[in-house]
C-alpha cells in the first residue's frame, strides 16, 4: 500500500487530531531517518500507522487482543490503554497489509520502548515524543538529542514519560523502566 492510500483508509479510522499527531511523527521520524541514513519509506509508514489501533480503548481493547494471539499481563489489563501497540501492530498487517517485521516491531514498541530496539523503533518512539505538537519540560533539549544521540534522548523521552505516570498516579509499566536502564547502560558505556 502506497502511503497515501494509507493515509486515506487511517483518515476513516483516527480523529483529525490523532491524523495530525500522526502525520506530524511522519515528517519527524522521516527526518530522523535521513539524518541516521536509515530507510525514509518505512519509517512514514511506521510513523503515519504508530497510532493506528488507538481506537480500541478500554473494554474495546481487550476484546480485540482476546481474538488475537497476545496475552496481556496484568498492567494492560487495568490500563488497556498500553495495548494500543499490539492492536496496531496487528491491524498494520491485516487491514493494511504491512508484513514488513521491523515497521511492525517499531508500531509494536512505540509506547514503552523496550531494551535492544532497533535503529527504526528509536526514531519512532522518539518521533512520537518530540512532535510539533508536544509540550514537556524539557523538550527542546529532547528535540536536539533526536539529532545528536538516540540513546540519550530515549533516557530523557523515558525518565520524563516515568515522571508523568508517578505524577498521574498510574500503574508504571515494566517495560518503560528496562527502555529507560538499557538506554542508560548504552549512553555509560559509549562515554567510557
Ligand atoms: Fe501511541
Ligand atoms: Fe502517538
Amino acid at each position: 500500500m502506497e502511503i497515501n492510500d494509507i493515509i486515506d483508509l487511517l483518515s476513516k479510522e483516527i480523529d483529525s487530531r490523532r491524523l495530525e499527531h500522526s502525520i506530524n511523527v511522519m515528517k519527524v521520524s522521516e527526518q530522523m531517518a535521513r539524518h541516521y541514513g536509515s530507510d525514509v519509506n518505512k519509517a512514514r509508514i511506521a510513523a503515519i500507522l504508530h497510532d493506528c489501533g488507538k481506537n480500541y480503548k478500554g473494554n474495546d481493547a481487550l476484546e480485540y487482543i482476546k481474538k488475537i494471539p497476545y496475552i496481556p499481563d496484568e498492567i494492560e489489563k487495568i490500563q488497556p490503554k498500553l495495548l494500543h501497540g499490539v492492536i496496531g501492530k496487528h491491524l498494520a498487517m491485516t487491514k493494511y497489509n504491512i508484513g514488513d517485521q521491523e515497521i511492525l516491531e517499531a508500531i509494536r514498541w512505540h509506547t514503552t520502548g523496550r531494551a535492544g530496539m532497533s535503529v527504526l523503533e528509536k526514531i519512532i518512539y522518539i518521533a512520537d515524543y518530540i512532535e510539533p505538537l508536544r509540550t514537556f519540560e524539557g523538550i527542546e533539549e529532547m528535540r536536539r538529542l533526536a539529532f545528536v544521540d538516540l540513546d540519550k534522548c530515549i533516557v530523557h523521552c523515558s525518565e520524563s514519560s516515568i515522571r508523568y505516570v508517578l505524577k498521574k498516579g498510574v500503574l508504571l509499566h515494566e517495560k518503560t523502566v528496562e527502555t529507560r536502564n538499557y538506554s542508560l547502560m548504552l549512553v555509560n558505556m559509549n562515554s567510557i
